[in-house]
């Protein structure tokens, strides 16, 4: 059992991580500023496993405040969701993601190794492999060139941990790289809850589902896929979050520098998706085909064969599980967290 600090914790993934962590015994410190989430969800967490989480409402980019932090708790490890993620408002207002993301990240890692905490997993994402070299992707494709600065800031500070694990070899940094996260916890107590549109798919779908859209659009079906529209490795949270589980146990075992794909391997595309939801839920998902989205690419899914051989670690859950719990979370709370 160790202790850990959970940077970005309140939010979708940081919440269902910690519920596995509580479940494996770890105890968890909790550093949120709370710019994308609620408080709520800290406390649902409790309800689901019984336990207690230590809470601070602070910024990452506030040195002050994570010393403090780090004074009263002794944290083994830090798993770091701390971020904005909205690719489109990244576009929009570059100098705010390179700010929060790049200065809170080296903010962190100074109070860390400042507090002799060198070991870390971050949050990346299979953005930064860019259009990818091969598909499925493996953790040996090159990274690319990324669409949008929220993209840029990942790929940055993953050079940024390489460099610092390679300079000092106390270090164990794990890159968790991230294919498209959906569903929630089978509880239906915890989920993504995105602020006003949603951006991304399956909020989008569910929010279709509840009513609260009329529509989806399917952004473009003439791509070079099966059926022309994009492909996309769809994971369940859940998986994602016993994935940060196993990846403290490399860390445990002094991993050095180590970078792994996080996905289940299988490429659905967004209508596979549209009628998987309608079929396991019995709910209607009116949709029509709209123009390409600037910056999608075709296809993207990943080889996850390193994490399963050197984590031991393999999504379980498919994608009808991943329809029914993101349509449970939404059906028990239609605005959220927000009561
Ligand atoms: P989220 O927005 O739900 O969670 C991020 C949390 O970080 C929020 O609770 C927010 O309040 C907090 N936060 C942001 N800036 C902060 C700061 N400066 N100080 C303290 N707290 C701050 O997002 P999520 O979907 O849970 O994503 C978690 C991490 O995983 C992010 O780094 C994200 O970029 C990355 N990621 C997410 C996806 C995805 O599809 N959701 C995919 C790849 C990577
Ligand atoms: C996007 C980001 C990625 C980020 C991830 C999670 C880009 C290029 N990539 O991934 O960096 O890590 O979100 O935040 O933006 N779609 C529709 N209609 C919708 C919404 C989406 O057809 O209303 C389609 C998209 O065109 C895409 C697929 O659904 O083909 C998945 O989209 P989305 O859920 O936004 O994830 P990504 O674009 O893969």
């Amino acid at each position: 059992m160790s202790k850990i600090l959970v940077t970005g914790g309140a939010g979708f993934i940081g919440s269902h991580t910690i519920v596995e962590l509580l479940n494996e015994g770890h105890e968890v410190v909790v550093v949120d500023n709370l710019c994308n989430s609620s408080l709520e969800s800290l406390s649902r967490v409790e309800k689901i496993t019984g336990k207690k989480v230590t809470f601070y409402k602070a910024d990452i980019r506030d040195k002050k405040a994570l010393e403090d932090v780090l004074a009263k708790h002794h944290c083994n490890a830090c798993i770091h969701f701390a971020g904005l993620k909205a690719v489109g408002e990244s576009v929009e207002k570059p100098w705010e993601y390179y700010e929060n993301n790049i200065s809170g990240t080296l903010i962190l890692l100074d109070v860390l190794r400042n507090n002799g905490c060198k070991n870390i997993i971050f949050s990346s994402s299979a953005t930064v492999y860019g259009n990818p070299a091969q598909i499925p992707i493996t953790e040996e494709c090159p990274k690319g060139e990324c669409t949008n600065p929220y993209g840029w800031t990942k790929s940055m500070l993953e050079q940024v941990m390489m460099d610092i694990q390679h300079a000092d070899p106390e270090w164990n940094i794990v890159l968790l790289r991230y294919f498209n996260p959906i569903g929630a916890h089978p509880s239906g107590m915890i989920g993504e809850d995105p602020n006003g549109i949603p951006n991304n798919l399956m909020p989008y779908i569910t929010q279709v589902a509840i009513g609260k859209r009329a529509e989806l659009g399917v952004f473009g079906n003439d791509y070079d896929t099966p059926d022309g529209t994009g492909v996309r490795d769809f994971i369940h949270v859940v998986d994602l979050a016993r994935g940060h589980v196993s990846a403290l146990q490399a860390i445990e075992r002094k991993c050095g520098l180590a970078v792994y794909n996080l996905g289940t391997g299988h490429g659905y595309s967004v209508l596979d998706v549209v009628k998987a939801f309608i079929r396991v839920n019995g709910v209607d998902i009116p949709y029509s085909i709209k123009p390409r989205r600037a910056g999608d690419i075709a296809t993207c899914y990943s080889d996850p064969s390193k994490a399963e051989r050197e984590l031991g670690w393999k999504a379980r859950y498919g994608l009808d599980e991943m329809c029914r719990d993101s349509w449970n979370w939404q059906k028990n709370n239609p605005n959220g967290f927000a009561k």
